[in-house]
């Protein structure tokens, strides 16, 4: 039977990158109030403006469609959060330690415990929930290094219709017992994931290394032969977050250039690249990352918690290299997209770049799907595109209710919304046109 559902309210999204431009000249914003979003099994149809086909006798949607009425509040895009570690809900906000401390203290014991079964499938759907819950429908994963946990997550997520990248963890040295791998057995079981789950609905592999602090040049070596091999997987890592761990990785790689340069040695920087965090890259380093069309998730959260850096947005841009948003849970301390982007406007404006909601918004929605190849499924709400979409409550509580009735033009009122919103703004999730998350 054809599932038919009309959802109404303020339709934001946008149709191109809206760059750093001052708030009222942004280009790319698309700007839909009061409309009727039509939903057939589980994609986008049509959308048409409320007030004029209201009634069905005016083309509005008529009695095969369930009508849900959020008249007054936003509908977006479900956002996507390009760098997260789903075994971290464990220990977010831990207290103490830089990166190299809090992973040995905090993650490493965490990230153990999923080598069981129980553990990893409770684990993912605990995660994939809460992802939901936080009005994010698409993802780029860390689970860990167990077999198990990936599968857990991708079963996850298939169960309810998500757009998911993940992969195994790669660590073969440098990690405590319970957490490593070897180069042969890594690579059959990467092999028999990808068999099993890449290309599978909305599920896709990445060849997922932790960084290379954690992996021999041989797993390194493997790993670029995995990318290779198989057609469309992506790879996830993370480069340059922190000082200590930059001359850290200077000592055990003097033959590379630099951090990112260990990766580029073996084939591991592609056009399906996501690395977290780039905070101490140099020009060349983001030359490279402009030629091989990789990108970077910047994790504002994480950084300010882990005392990492702030990350040089304007550079990155400027030599074109694509920028996505990364929660980075359980450095990060929250899965809201909304508060990981307030965090990334207070460290831009720590380097004097003063992001707009428009590219704020943009970057964690179509930014996100383009960097990542998707925009024809997540990203828009445009006909064609699969229906993950959240619908938003402009203000909640006093101080924000107050600040909204004030705001002047649309910029003032969405970026207020961006600063001051969170989970709680969130009022239903739906992910392939399915409702998957409903404030209680
Ligand atoms: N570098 C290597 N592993 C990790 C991790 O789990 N979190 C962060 N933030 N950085 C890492
Ligand atoms: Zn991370």
């Amino acid at each position: 039977m054809t599932s038919r559902i009309a959802l109404r309210g303020d339709l934001l999204d946008f149709t191109a990158d809206p760059g750093f431009s001052p708030a009222a000249e942004a280009p790319g914003v698309r700007w839909r109030p009061d409309h009727w979003l039509l939903i057939e099994n589980g994609r986008i149809i049509n959308a048409l403006p409320a007030g004029s086909v209201d009634r069905e006798a005016d083309g509005g949607p008529d009695a095969r469609w369930q009508r849900i009425d959020h008249r007054g509040r936003l509908i977006l895009p479900g956002f996507i959060d390009t760098h997260v570690h789903s075994p971290q809900l464990d220990v977010i906000a831990s207290h103490g330690g830089a990166l190299l401390d809090w992973l040995e203290r905090y993650t490493f014991p965490a990230e153990r415990r999923y080598a069981d079964p129980a553990v990893a499938h409770a684990g993912a759907a605990r995660f994939v929930d809460a992802l939901f819950a936080h009005g994010t429908t698409a993802a780029v994963v860390f689970p860990t290094v167990h077999k198990v946990s990936a599968e857990a997550l991708f079963a996850a997520a298939q169960r309810r219709g998500m757009r998911l990248i993940s992969g195994k963890v790669l660590m073969d040295c440098n990690a405590p017992d319970g957490l490593r791998d070897d180069v042969e057995q890594a690579e059959r079981d990467c092999t028999d994931l990808i068999a099993r789950w890449h290309g599978v609905g909305r599920l896709a592999y990445a060849v997922t290394v932790r960084f290379a602090g954690t992996s021999t040049r041989e797993q390194l070596a493997m790993a670029g032969r995995l990318c290779a091999e198989h057609d469309g997987v992506f790879m996830q890592t993370h480069v340059a977050e922190n000082t200590g761990e930059v001359h850290w990785i200077a000592g055990l790689f003097p033959e590379a250039r630099s951090y990112l340069d260990v990766y580029e040695r073996y084939g591991l920087i592609h056009s399906r690249s996501v690395l977290a965090h780039g905070i101490w890259l140099d020009d060349q380093d983001r030359s490279l990352l402009h030629e091989r069309g990789a990108q970077i998730a910047f994790c504002p959260s994480s950084n300010l918690f882990l005392g990492s850096g702030l990350f040089d947005w304007w550079s990155a841009e400027a030599a074109g290299v694509t920028v996505s948003m990364g929660s980075d849970v359980g450095g990060g301390t929250s899965l809201s997209m909304l508060r990981t982007l307030a965090d990334g406007y207070k460290v831009q404006a720590l380097r004097g770049l003063h992001l707009t909601a428009w590219k704020s918004l943009y970057t964690a929605t179509l930014g996100a799907a383009r960097s990542l190849g998707l925009d024809r499924e997540i990203g828009r709400i445009e006909a064609g595109n699969a229906a993950d979409l959240a619908i938003w409550d402009w203000s909640v509580g006093p101080v924000a209710i107050h600040r909204d009735s004030l705001a002047g033009d649309l910029h003032e009122r969405v970026f207020a919304w961006v600063m001051l919103g969170d989970e709680r703004n969130l009022v239903e999730t739906y992910v392939a046109g399915a409702l998957v998350h409903a404030r209680s």
